[in-house]
């Protein structure tokens, strides 16, 4: 509420972990690895870094600007500017509630596989592993218990505040996690035969590009920027007046793009070296995987570590994702942070309960023909987040206008913004808001992008 009272990063530093943590989350682990198998290897990868470019970092950029002008999340930030646009806001804080509760189940899933991975994965067939999938993921009591520790963990650390949570746990998981993963690369990078998983991550072959992964990769960073459900736009209302929006907004998609790319090192040439298929789609992480750690000398070790480097990507994405929801009820209805939080994680994981149990025994409760788990992830990421995206981009472009954006984003003209009128003059204003009106029209089935 009152100015003097806002909460803020202690330090420039936090700000990038907590940013990077909230990045850096199942969409580089999970997802982007099963898209890139899915989608050719390095092409899919080339034509990702362009968009993360031309588009991701740009949006990045918009939505700090505006989260630290105003000092105020998602809704209130929308007011702040033009009290007409406050309801606008809700569209992002929707979206986040909607994916905090099916990721949270799939965080529980990842808890239960760093136990499991401990105890030594059942055998070195995908088949099998499939079968240990779908009877945990289908049963009832276990997903929703560990579903209810992770969020539980993110409730805590929420709760605990900006620096006291946020930053503070941030600053201890991020480093971890880049320790892990670069220790699981190189594991994996040295295993007999692994350089044909590396070749598929870096040599491309042009002729896999079409219409249909120009669309991935574009859904794919707004999904891994954490970009249009208020959590960068949040953390930004956080971030010191002196630091360097161009330059935060630069260095948090680059961690996030290494991250993803240090997990495809991981994964790929494992897959390749013990011959396994990487065109898996989503069950790469949870079948193919488990299937190569019962085979990998010492691959308890190298799959619990794995798991826990997921627990951690993922936690830190969580609480990005419940903090917009959180400030949005201070902000806008006066709650404590201890209240908002608490009342608001409970009720996301009341409806991730629905989610988990419609793999298992609600899976005949179907709506538009999807189970709810489905509907969650399919209504938040191909309707409300494109929308929410692109509506923050013409909202900061056309509303607020570029010569204030751009005011915010040097901090009144002192610092540097080496691409600030290019940022300004056709990023921002036309590309941007183009591009995601094609992947959202095209998400939707209304036009068909092909090449
Ligand atoms: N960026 C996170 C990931 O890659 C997911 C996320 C989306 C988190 C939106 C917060 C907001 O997993």
């Amino acid at each position: 509420m009152g100015e003097q009272t806002r909460e803020t990063f202690g330090s420039r530093i936090g700000f990038i972990f907590a940013a990077a943590g909230s990045a850096i989350g199942l969409g580089n682990v999970w997802r982007f690895p099963y898209l890139v198998g899915a989608h050719g290897g390095a092409a899919f990868v080339i034509v990702y870094l362009i968009m993360v470019f031309i588009i991701g970092i740009v949006c990045f950029v918009a939505e700090v600007s505006l989260g630290r002008h105003t000092r105020q999340s998602n809704v209130g930030a929308f007011k702040a500017i033009k009290p007409s646009w406050g309801p606008a806001g809700l569209i992002g804080i929707t979206a986040g509630f909607m994916i905090l509760s099916f990721y949270s189940v799939i965080g529980g899933w990842s808890i239960y596989y760093f136990f499991k991975a401990f105890a030594g994965f059942p055998a070195a067939d995908p088949v099998v592993c499939n079968e240990m999938f779908n009877a945990f993921v289908t049963s009832s009591a276990a997903p929703i218990f560990f579903h209810a520790l992770f969020m539980l963990a993110t409730i805590y650390i929420v709760y605990s505040g900006v620096q006291s949570g946020i930053e503070r746990y941030s600053n201890i998981m991020m480093p971890a996690l880049f320790v892990l993963i670069v220790i699981l690369a190189i594991r994996s990078m040295t295993l007999p035969g692994a350089g044909a998983g590396i070749e598929f991550l870096i040599k491309p072959d042009f002729s896999q590009i079409t219409g249909e992964v120009l669309l991935a990769a574009l859904g794919q960073v707004f999904f891994t920027l954490s970009l249009g459900m208020g959590s960068i736009l949040t953390y930004g209302s956080y971030l010191g007046q002196d630091e360097s929006i161009p330059n935060v907004s630069t260095i948090v998609p680059l961690m996030d793009t290494l991250i993803a790319f240090l997990a495809g090192l991981v994964i790929f040439p494992a897959v390749f070296a013990y011959g396994f298929e990487p065109g898996q789609g989503v069950g790469l992480v949870f079948v193919t995987l488990p299937a190569i750690f019962s085979e990998m000398p010492a691959g308890n070790l190298f799959g619990a570590a794995f798991f826990f480097f997921i627990i951690l990507a993922a936690l830190t994405s969580a609480i990005s994702l419940l903090e917009p929801p959180t400030a949005y009820m201070m902000e806008e209805h006066g709650w404590e942070r201890r209240k908002a939080s608490v009342v608001i994680g409970i009720v996301i994981f009341i409806v991730g309960v629905f989610a988990s149990l419609s793999m298992g025994v609600l899976s005949d409760f179907t709506i538009g023909g999807m189970v709810i788990f489905d509907l969650l992830d399919y209504l938040s990421g191909n309707w409300l987040l494109p929308i929410s995206g692109l509506v923050t981009a013409i909202f900061v472009a056309w509303v607020w206008g570029t010569d204030n954006a751009l005011q915010e984003a040097t901090n009144d003209g002192t610092i540097e913004f080496a691409w600030g009128s290019l940022w300004a003059n056709v990023l921002i204003k036309y590309v941007a808001p183009i591009l995601i009106t094609v992947v959202f029209l095209s998400s939707i089935g209304v036009i068909k992008v092909g090449v």
